[in-house]
């Protein structure tokens, strides 16, 4: 099954990524995370990203398309979660064939209330939450570079403009399902699950 997340920037989009691909076991790679992993890697595509990265604008699609591409070459199942982010990267997936567009829809004022508290494994990328899913004891956790108050604002300019007509895109493709991301996580997995179960027995 492939599986596109869709959703403004703290929406919950790498939190039900990680779930489905623990259940399921569909890999799950997460656009943001392969980009942070460039960056601090030093590569050459690292180096020409990070200024994108850290002010909250998208990196150029050529770049994305080609790390994300390159993760999926022959796979049937896939979850990829923040990606595609514009109108340009959808196209330049049409031949993969996504089964489904998972959008989670969440207003803007509960996404900065989320960031606050975001904390992230930095080196597993797994993603916390101070109040709602607190890290286990020992687990070293980071704050991103790119939650500051004013990248936030920023991203979700960037979400309005160009990612959020995909919405549109992939309801015309009759594959986009719509889920409440408000709520707390346990209770979005739960109607995340049943659609994707309900999607493997047709
Ligand atoms: P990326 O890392 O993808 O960031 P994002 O889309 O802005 O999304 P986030 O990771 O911030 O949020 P999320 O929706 O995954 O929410 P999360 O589960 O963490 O991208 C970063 C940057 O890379 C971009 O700005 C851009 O520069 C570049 N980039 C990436 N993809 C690109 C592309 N395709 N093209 C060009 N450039 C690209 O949850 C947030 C917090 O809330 C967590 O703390 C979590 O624990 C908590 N939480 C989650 N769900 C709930 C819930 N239901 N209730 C309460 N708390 C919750």
């Amino acid at each position: 099954m492939k599986i596109v997340m869709l959703g403004p920037p703290g929406s919950g989009k790498g939190t039900v990524s990680q779930m489905l691909a623990k259940e399921f076991g569909f890999p799950q790679y997460s656009a943001g995370e392969l980009l942070r992993d460039e960056i601090k890697k030093e590569t050459s595509v690292g180096i020409k990203i990070k200024e994108f990265v850290e002010s909250g604008k998208l990196v150029p699609d050529q770049l994305v398309v080609e790390i994300m591409k390159l993760q999926v070459s022959e796979s049937n199942n896939f979850i990829f979660d923040g990606f595609p982010r514009t109108e340009d990267q959808a196209n330049s997936i049409e031949g993969l064939h996504i089964d489904m567009a998972l959008y989670l829809e969440v207003p803007d004022e509960v996404v900065v209330e989320r960031f606050a508290g975001r904390r992230m494994d930095q080196k597993t990328g797994k993603v916390y939450h101070v109040k709602y899913n607190p890290p286990p004891e020992g687990v070293e956790v980071i704050t991103r570079k790119d939650d500051t108050p004013e990248v936030i604002k920023d991203r979700l300019k960037v979400y309005h403009a160009q990612t959020q007509p995909l919405i549109a895109y992939y309801k015309e493709k009759g594959i986009l399902k719509t889920v409440d991301g408000a709520p707390p996580p346990d209770e979005v997995y739960e109607v995340v699950r049943g659609i994707v179960k309900e999607f493997q027995k047709k």
